[in-house]
């Protein structure tokens, strides 16, 4: 029988994989960062002990990317010495763990999908904190299970498409850059991924998980305005120098799924397809809170 300890609960990801563990019945629990804040090594050690999950999923993380430039000490304690926590108290008692990470590793000069082993090379503070998270984990814990996804979006949190969406259904003019290229990624999708990580049980290491294809950030914002049936025109291409943000972000990240597909994974679709059906429920929830 399968316990499972979700940290991060109530981010972007951590409410979908919330959503599914409901719905397929598996045991959990999924403390608040009120509750349990995974920077204590202590009470992440008595947490887990006292639970004893068979599995534990890690959403929970520093991702403010552009903050991290200049408080990277946070960004540390979140992204790195957290996840050495969850391992140390993982390791005492022989559970496995599943940790999210990014294309963020990479430093996004390829000109074909990253890999699984390609070489990671991270160009922000952020992606060099996510890095070591990885690589402290795997260092730990011989059951660990590292899923690297990009470009994630959803229903609750602050997310790209979400914004854009509001800015559409308001009829508002965006600036969107035009010169980085990677796979939007539903968190639905990503959570349905996780959840077939505990019932097939592959071999532990690193996956990629991204859906299908592939765009850049105005390609994807023009789409969001089309699908909501606002004018496309209304977004503006740009280039990233033009925006002068505080952290680089990798041109290309886009992620090889082969290794992923060849586990008998969950099904990886188009970006699109999974764009689509996504709206309505982004277009409720900003109804709901007002913002449109
Ligand atoms: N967003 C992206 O585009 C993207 C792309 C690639 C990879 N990823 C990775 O995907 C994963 C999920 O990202 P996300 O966008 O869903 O994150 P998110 O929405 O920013 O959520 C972060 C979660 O971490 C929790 N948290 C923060 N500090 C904590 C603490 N001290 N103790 C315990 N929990 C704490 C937050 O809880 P509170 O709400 O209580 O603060 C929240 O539930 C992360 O590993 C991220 O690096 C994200």
């Amino acid at each position: 029988m399968e316990r499972v300890l979700l940290l991060g609960g109530s981010g972007v990801l951590g409410t979908e994989v919330l959503r599914m563990l409901q719905n397929e019945k598996i045991d959990y629990v999924a403390p608040k960062s009120s509750d349990l804040d995974i920077r204590n090594r202590d009470k992440v050690s008595d947490f887990i002990h006292y639970f004893k999950p068979t599995w534990i999923i890690n959403c929970a993380a520093w991702t403010d990317v552009d903050n991290a430039e200049t408080s990277c000490q946070e960004a540390c304690e979140l992204n790195e010495v957290a996840v050495e926590n969850i391992a140390i108290a993982a390791v005492a008692l022989a559970c496995r763990v599943i940790h999210i990470s990014t294309d963020y590793v990479f430093n996004g000069e390829s000109e074909k999908p990253y890999q699984e082993d390609s070489l990671a090379k991270p160009i922000n503070k952020y992606g060099e904190s996510k890095l070591r998270g990885e690589k402290a984990l795997i260092a730990m814990l011989r059951e660990s299970f590292v899923v690297r996804t990009s470009w994630l979006y959803g229903i609750d949190g602050k997310n790209f498409v979400k914004t854009i969406a509001g800015r559409a259904l308001r009829n508002e003019p965006a600036r969107v850059v035009d010169d980085q290229f990677g796979s939007p990624t539903s968190a639905k999708d990503l959570a349905a991924g996780i959840i077939s990580i505990i019932r097939i049980q592959p071999p532990p290491g690193i996956y990629n998980f991204s859906n299908e294809g592939s765009c850049s950030w105005y390609e994807l914002a023009r789409k969001v305005y089309e699908k909501l049936g606002s004018d496309p025109e209304l977004v503006e291409a740009i280039d990233s120098e033009s925006l002068s943000r505080p952290a680089k972000r990798p041109k290309f990240s886009l992620l090889n799924k082969d290794k992923w597909k060849a586990a008998h994974l969950s099904k990886v679709p188009e970006w699109s397809s999974s764009l689509e059906s996504m709206l309505p429920e982004i277009v409720a929830e900003l109804k709901e809170v007002g913002e449109v």
